[in-house]
Parts: C-alpha cells; sequence; structure tokens
C-alpha cells in the first residue's frame, strides 16, 4: 500500500511504532547537554520525537522542553519519560510554525533532522520561529548534511528487529530519486510487520532536503539570524552551524 503523508507527518503510524526498535543511530546525550550548559536554560529540543536525547537531559536536570509534528512519537516521549521517572513538557508543533508562549537560551535540533524540511520555503519558516523564540543573548544549534545516494546494493536489502510483542519488522529501500537541482531526495521506504500470520506493509516517501554552499547561511540571514560558529562533527558528515539574533 503506499500512503502519500506530509513530510512532516512522516514519523507516525507504523513509522513511529517501529523507529525505536529499528533505529540506525541515535544520538548521544554529552554534546547536546555541553550545549545548553554553555548556551543556557530553558532550552528547546526541535523533532524531539520518542526522547532521545531529551529525556536524558531531563535526567540530568536540564530545562528542556520538546517540540515534534508527530503525536504519536509525543505519546512514545511521554510513556518512556513515565517509565524513566522523569517530568518533561512537549509540544505538539511543527517547527516551521512554532508558537510557544517560552522564550529559550538555547534552541537545538539532535542530528541533522533540520534535513526533514522538505524544502527552503519551509526551512525558512523554521528559521524565523526559531529567531522568534530565542531570549536575548539566546543559541541555535541546527546540525546539517548532505545525504548520499543510496547504493544500489542497498535496495530491497531490509533492516529487521523484533517488536516488543513479538512481531517481525522490517525496513528497506524500495525506490529512490534525486534532484540536484532542487537539492532534494525523495527515498521510498517500505515497512513492514508480521505478526501471528497477519503482515502489514506501508510504503512511506522520506524526503531530505539539503543546503549548497552558503545557501543555509543566507536562509538564516534572512531569518534574522546571524552564523556565530560552524563546525564538522567528528563522525563526519554533519555540520553544527551555531545562530544568534543578527540585531
Ligand atoms: C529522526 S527523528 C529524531 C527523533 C529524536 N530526536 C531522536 O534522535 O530519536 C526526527 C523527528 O523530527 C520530527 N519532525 C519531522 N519534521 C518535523 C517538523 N516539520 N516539525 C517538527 N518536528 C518534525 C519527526 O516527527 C521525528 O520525531
Amino acid at each position: 500500500m503506499d500512503v502519500d503523508v506530509d513530510p512532516a507527518d512522516f514519523y507516525t503510524g507504523i513509522v513511529a511504532e517501529m523507529y525505536a526498535p529499528l533505529k540506525a543511530v541515535s544520538q548521544e546525550a554529552g554534546p547536546y547537554a555541553a550545549f545548553v550548559r554553555e548556551a543556557g536554560s530553558p532550552a528547546l529540543e526541535l523533532g524531539c520525537g520518542d526522547g532521545d536525547p531529551l529525556l536524558a537531559l531531563r535526567q540530568l536536570g536540564l530545562d528542556v522542553e520538546g517540540v515534534d509534528s508527530s503525536a504519536d512519537m509525543l505519546t512514545r516521549c511521554r510513556r518512556r519519560a513515565k517509565e524513566q521517572g522523569v517530568e518533561v513538557v512537549v509540544h505538539h508543533q511543527r517547527m516551521e510554525a512554532l508558537d510557544l508562549p517560552r522564550r529559550y537560551r538555547a534552541v537545538f535540533l539532535a542530528g541533522p533532522t533540520f534535513n526533514l524540511l522538505a524544502d527552503d520555503a519551509v526551512a525558512l519558516a523554521a528559521l524565523r520561529g526559531i529567531r522568534s523564540h530565542l531570549a536575548e543573548g539566546g543559541t541555535a544549534l541546527v546540525p546539517l548534511f548532505v545525504p548520499s545516494p543510496t547504493p544500489a546494493g542497498q535496495f530491497g536489502r531490509a533492516r529487521t528487529a523484533i517488536g516488543a510483542d513479538g512481531a517481525e519488522l522490517r525496513v528497506s529501500v524500495v525506490g529512490e530519486e534525486r534532484d540536484e537541482e532542487a537539492r532534494t531526495q525523495v527515498t521510498v521506504l517500505r515497512y513492514e510487520r508480521r505478526h501471528g500470520g497477519v503482515s502489514t506493509a506501508v510504503d512511506r516517501d522520506w524526503v531530505l532536503h539539503w543546503y549548497p554552499p552558503g545557501g543555509f547561511e543566507a536562509l538564516a540571514a534572512a531569518a534574522g539570524l546571524t552564523v556565530a560558529s560552524v563546525a564538522d562533527t567528528a563522525d563526519g558528515g554533519v555540520r553544527e552551524y551555531r545562530l544568534r539574533a543578527a540585531d
């Protein structure tokens, strides 16, 4: 079955259910704890999903809230917080339509979640939201990468896991289109669940959008932000931008 969903709703339904067991990369809390301690509190994680690293930061006693466009991911986040005995405040909003009452000394995304914003217009709206939610002297941290095309040999190869209920879970790449001009890659991911003789399969478009040299800086400037520093992370491929209010 093909399901055509808005990019901001990619992590819903079966994708949210299978996110934790099939997760390929986990964000370490350490660098984000260091960022929040340096930039100050309160802090806000955009695209907090089911709570990594948000819940670890809360366990360290840091005043960090979360925002995510997926109600399903936030349900999982709240459940995990309860299991871990930590209190957490999360908001169900899209980062390109951010509207919160607080202002934050630190606003960050953990890993290159900003690349999920499907075009420059949505990215600019998100940057404007970040700008308007920064407290005076506040800093935003935005990690970005340029995705590589999926190698031909990876097509159809499933990553598998066993769900909490014993279901067999699989995700595989079944198609991909890359548009260098639009700087967008759409990967069709097939999510499959088999349990007790019942199978479910959903194909969903995973959209990534990237920036040419200087392109992100220009969007940030248009949103009233200035790049305070740029650093390449040790694990390679990801560039972290620190942004401050331009005025
Ligand atoms: C790759 S997951 C990362 C979740 C979590 N930070 C982690 O590392 O496990 C990306 C998250 O960003 C959220 N997201 C995607 N587009 C968004 C948008 N436009 N606004 C807010 N959240 C968004 C998704 O719902 C998803 O939970």
